[in-house]
């Protein structure tokens, strides 16, 4: 039986959220691992409270390395140690959330524009691990995860980029992600905008060739697909279980 953690009444999405994030981090947080990657997202708190669970003895050797802004600010109000990837570029386990994951553990991220160091945290770790709820697992990448395809592009190159997805790669709908009320672009941790583009199913059944064709475009920092990479998705369901895909 997990502890149910705080005492605030959560949503059942919530609670979904945080069973995923409990059981990954009972699994796969180890008392000899010392370099912990924490990724980005609503989820990833609660991996953040699992740990801090595990005590002030079983954290005090241990460097936490976040993927953004976000988790920097979670392992510092957690009062846990703080690193940094270029200080510690080998990783025991990187736990992070995502926003789509198909049946072999491909995985869409992104949605939070924090990607590129997503991906560098998810690479540098010896074990990567994705925590989400039920609404996450899918057969086929783009089948819940409408938005489409994070692409982070330096700013100068984002037209030509945007223009290629649309009339060379099989992406019409292809956007550049708007601040809320169209404040402007969102920008991301490194300076740079996101693209969403969004493409059919067969396309996405193949979805390391996109990656590929994505990324060799001139501009392009980091596509938001993660072909091959994590090792195990742990997904919150709405009757309380946990559905574990390796
Ligand atoms: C941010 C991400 C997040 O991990 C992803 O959007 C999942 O977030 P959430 O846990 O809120 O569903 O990739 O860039």
């Amino acid at each position: 039986m997990l502890d149910s953690g705080s005492a605030v009444a959560l949503s059942p999405i919530e609670t979904s959220k945080r069973l995923a994030a409990y059981t990954a981090v009972d699994h796969h947080v180890k008392p000899e691992h010392t370099t912990i990657g924490i990724g980005s997202g609503s989820t990833v708190p609660y991996v953040v409270e699992r740990i801090v669970q595990q005590g002030v003895e079983a954290n005090k050797n241990r460097v936490f390395i976040p993927t953004g802004f976000q988790s920097k600010l979670l392992i510092i109000e957690a009062g846990l140690n703080l690193g940094d990837v270029d200080e510690f570029p080998s990783i025991d386990v990187t736990i992070d959330g995502a926003d789509e994951v198909d049946k072999d553990l491909n995985c869409i991220k992104g949605g939070g524009a924090c990607h590129l160091r997503e991906k560098v945290l998810a690479e540098a770790a010896k074990t990567f691990i994705v925590v989400a709820d039920y609404r996450k697992n899918s057969e086929y990448l783009g089948t819940t995860w409408a938005p489409g395809v994070p692409i982070e592009v330096v700013p100068v190159a984002y037209v030509r980029v945007l223009r290629h997805l649309k009339e060379v790669l099989g992406s019409p709908n292809a956007t550049l992600r708007m601040a809320l009320k169209k404040a402007g672009p969102v920008v991301t941790d490194n300076g740079n905008f996101v693209i969403d583009a969004p493409f059919d199913r067969e396309k996405m059944m193949n979805s390391s060739k996109v990656l590929t064709q994505i990324k060799l475009l001139t501009g392009v920092v980091e596509v938001g697909l993660f072909c091959g990479m994590a090792k195990a998705a742990y997904f919150g369901n709405q009757d309380g279980t946990v559905a574990i895909r390796r």
